[in-house]
């Protein structure tokens, strides 16, 4: 990867900022019914499809798992972005206001701010709880909101942005989606190239700039990022919406070949990207198998 100069790559996003930023209070129509037979992911992503659970399911219920699989990726998305959001603000408050790269890490949290705002107005709309992580998930994401710097701050951001880009870009292709859905996906995959570009370039460079021991211990909280990552984006919670045990339908997702295969596919090219620099491997290892992302 040829690194270009860091104020010129800001100079560039912030440009394209300035020209490609939607507030979803405006673009989106938030009182719009929701349509009555459209689904809100596409059915073969469903953690469940093809398994013997999913052929138990009624059309009607199989939509409405689709809808609370939406909004357990929109409450993780929230949850990322609440601690990229501290991230990137402390990274603004050691910086020189004056700075391209300042302004853009600064220009980021706003887009958060309404990509978060807009994932909640989403996940109320379709009538869903937040699903939140667990308690150690949470205790984990305090410590990084708090400490992380560096290639792990940086490659954690880049595994829930792309695993997410990968899935709402096809979501907002598919026109036989519900509209909310697609609008959502299409404002947030057009706002989210710019952070893909951003951590990744970032990412690079700070890897250069570490030591051996440094990436070692990055290698393991990335490995665990992965793995947070791979195995709770569909919270074992959202099954209860169609009447299936959390456990008995986690057990049948990690299982199910064809969401084995989703989960690879939408990982593919941030795993591809993350070997290159030498970021998998070592005793996270068994971490990155059991995220279903390789
Ligand atoms: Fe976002
Ligand atoms: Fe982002």
């Amino acid at each position: 990867m040829v690194l270009s100069d860091r104020s010129q790559t800001a100079t560039r996003l912030l440009r394209s900022s300035a020209s490609h930023s939607y507030d979803p209070e405006v673009e989106i129509d938030w009182d719009a019914p929701l349509l009555p037979d459209a689904f809100f992911a596409p059915e073969h992503r469903s953690s469940l499809y093809g398994t013997p659970l999913w052929d138990g399911l009624t059309p009607e219920q199989r939509r409405t798992l689709t809808k609370h699989e939406v909004a357990s990726i929109a409450s993780l998305g929230v949850w990322f972005e609440t601690i990229l959001m501290q991230l990137l603000l402390r990274e603004y408050y050691r910086q020189d206001p004056t700075a391209p790269h300042a302004q853009y890490a600064l220009t980021e949290v706003a887009d958060e701010c309404r990509h978060s705002v807009m994932f909640g107005r989403m996940i109320e709309k379709l009538g869903c709880p937040v699903y939140r992580v667990g308690a150690f998930d949470n205790g984990l994401g305090k410590w990084i909101a708090a400490t992380a710097t560096g290639p792990r701050m940086y490659a954690a951001i880049l595994i829930a942005e792309e695993i997410l880009d990968s899935l709402q870009r096809e979501a907002a292709a598919d026109e036989s989606l519900q509209p909310l859905v697609r609008m959502v996906s299409r404002i947030h995959v057009i706002e989210e190239a710019r952070h893909v570009r951003y951590a990744r370039e970032e990412l690079a460079r700070q890897v250069r700039a570490a030591g051996r021991s440094r990436l070692a211990h990055d290698r393991i909280i990335i490995a665990r990022a992965a793995y947070l990552t791979g195995r709770r984006l569909i919270s074992p919670e959202v099954y209860r919406s169609v009447g299936i045990d959390p456990r008995v339908g986690a057990r049948a997702a990690r299982e199910n070949p064809y969401f084995r295969e989703t989960m690879r596919w939408a990982g593919e090219k941030v795993v591809a990207f993350l070997k290159d620099l030498d970021l998998i491997g070592g005793p996270g290892m068994a971490l990155w198998r059991r995220s279903g992302l390789l």
